[in-house]
């Protein structure tokens, strides 16, 4: 059977970008809390309205929200979460979650960047509000610069991927999701850290490797 497994690592690491490569080729199942919230915001719901001042800012959706959020998202199969947990208590709660259901403890992947990678990133990214594909000017540029490959829409860039915000973001991410590094490092077994800094194909290559899908294709 899949294991859960969970995406860690700061913003612009590359965990969308490969959340959605997975569940494309592999059939994982993506939950990004991002993803989520932000389409509560466009649907105008209770949550995207509590979650929208804090998402401008680039600081965390309160634990509450964000635990019941997921809770209401899982199914009967594993799922790769991106971008959540992001804090000690999301962690524990997804692990009660997990053990609730009789499953296993999710994997952990720790994609590692240092923060001028993460901020060339997302300074270049445009996203697909419609679909959530995600481009990079430089790194992942579409045919024609602005519109989806996919669905020949236009492509905007996230109102948090401005500079200011985007140093916030980093800085929460050090300040309150760096400690879950330290939380998950303690069991070996469950825990990978991976180099963010490599090609995409590089870094999915790996990714692979590591959580042995490999072989099966
Ligand atoms: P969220 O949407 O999760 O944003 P994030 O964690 O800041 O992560 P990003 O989506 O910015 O980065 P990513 O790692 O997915 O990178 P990507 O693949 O796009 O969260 C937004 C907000 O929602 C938060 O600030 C918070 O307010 C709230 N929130 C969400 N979850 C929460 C939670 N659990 N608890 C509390 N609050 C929560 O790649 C970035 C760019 O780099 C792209 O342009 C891509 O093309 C490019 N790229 C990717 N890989 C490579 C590569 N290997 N080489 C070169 N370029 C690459």
């Amino acid at each position: 059977m899949a294991v859960d497994i969970v995406f860690l690592g700061g913003p612009g690491a590359g965990k969308g970008t490969q959340a959605q490569i997975l569940q494309k080729h592999f059939g994982y199942r993506q939950i990004s809390t991002g993803d989520l919230l932000r389409a509560h915001k466009r649907d105008g719901t209770e949550l995207g309205k509590a979650a929208a001042d804090y998402m401008s800012r680039g600081a965390l959706v309160p634990d509450d929200l964000i635990i019941k959020m997921v809770e209401g998202e899982l199914s009967d199969d594993a799922a790769l979460f991106d971008g959540f947990p992001r804090t000690v208590a999301q962690a524990q709660a997804l692990d009660e979650m997990l053990t609730k259901r009789g499953r296993g403890l999710p994997g952990v992947v720790y994609f590692e960047a240092p923060r001028a990678v993460l901020e060339e990133r997302l300074l270049g990214r445009w996203t697909n509000p419609r679909t959530g594909r995600v481009y990079h000017e430089k790194f992942n540029p579409p045919q024609v610069p602005g519109i989806c490959d996919e669905d020949g829409g236009p492509l905007e860039q996230r109102p948090d991927d401005k500079a200011e915000i985007i140093k916030k973001r980093l800085d929460v991410f050090e300040a309150e999701t760096m400690p879950l590094v330290d939380f998950y490092k303690v069991d070996e077994e469950r825990f990978v850290a991976i180099d963010a800094t490599q090609d995409m194909d590089d870094v999915t290559h790996e990714l692979l490797h590591v959580i042995g899908v490999a072989h099966a294709h």
